[in-house]
């Protein structure tokens, strides 16, 4: 079953906007979003530095706070990134040590649960938590930087969850644009990670008008 047009979400991932003045940043771009993706990065599990807890709670703004955390011993972060604001946290099936009982952690914090996968990380190692899980990430890059090329490859992955969950949330993350979103809709994907495409943008609403009319085919 494909998802509906007013099923389609876009996350709009926040790495790269400008921090210096971050919730004047926050109201120009909510018009943009139906939730904001934040990334947080611990120079570890991926290999880059993001924002973290005292970013999350100095935002100030009505768009559910969508949690991406590419950290290690996420476990530990879960209930301080649930104070801090966030609507879902999402974490690494590569960094949990105990994924179910970190996806339980999560929704007794009050939060939607999620599970990422990065490219390389077959679709079997989250097969056994699928009926769990509020959504699942599937990384279109390699986790650590915005503006990356979209790898078409995961594709059959989204296709093979979706084909088994017709309901399931599935965020796709990393390279989304104008060409790769109607790909990853037609593959079962229903919440669109997409940054420097639109943040990036000279004309953002313009970026974001392209984005949601190239999903709007269903
Ligand atoms: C990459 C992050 C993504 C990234 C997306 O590690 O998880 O959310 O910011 O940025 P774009 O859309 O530029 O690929
Ligand atoms: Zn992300």
């Amino acid at each position: 079953m494909k998802p509906k047009k007013q099923d389609i979400k876009i996350s709009l991932s926040l790495l790269e906007i400008d921090y210096g003045e971050l919730n004047a940043q926050l109201e120009r771009f909510a018009p943009l979003a139906d939730w904001f993706h934040v990334d947080v990065m611990d120079g570890n599990f991926v290999p880059n530095l993001s924002v973290g807890l005292p970013v999350v709670r100095a935002m100030k703004t009505k768009v559910p706070l969508d949690c991406h955390l590419m950290i290690n011993h996420p476990d530990q972060y879960i209930e301080p990134f649930a104070k801090a604001g966030a609507t879902s946290i999402t974490i690494h099936a590569e960094a949990s040590t105990h994924l179910k009982r970190d996806i339980q952690l999560i929704q007794k914090a009050g939060c939607k649960a999620g599970v990422a996968i990065n490219p390389e990380t077959p679709v079997s190692k989250i097969a056994a938590i699928l009926p769990l899980v509020d959504m699942i990430l599937i990384m279109s890059v390699h986790p650590g930087f915005g503006g990356q090329t979209f790898s078409p490859t995961v594709l059959d992955k989204v296709a093979w969850i979706r084909s088994r969950y017709p309901k399931l949330s599935i965020q796709i993350d990393g390279g989304i644009n104008d060409k790769t979103a109607p790909l990853a809709v037609q593959a079962g994907a229903t919440i669109l990670a997409a940054g420097s495409y639109i943040t990036q943008s000279d004309n953002p609403e313009v970026a974001f008008r392209k984005l949601t009319k190239a999903v709007a085919f269903l």
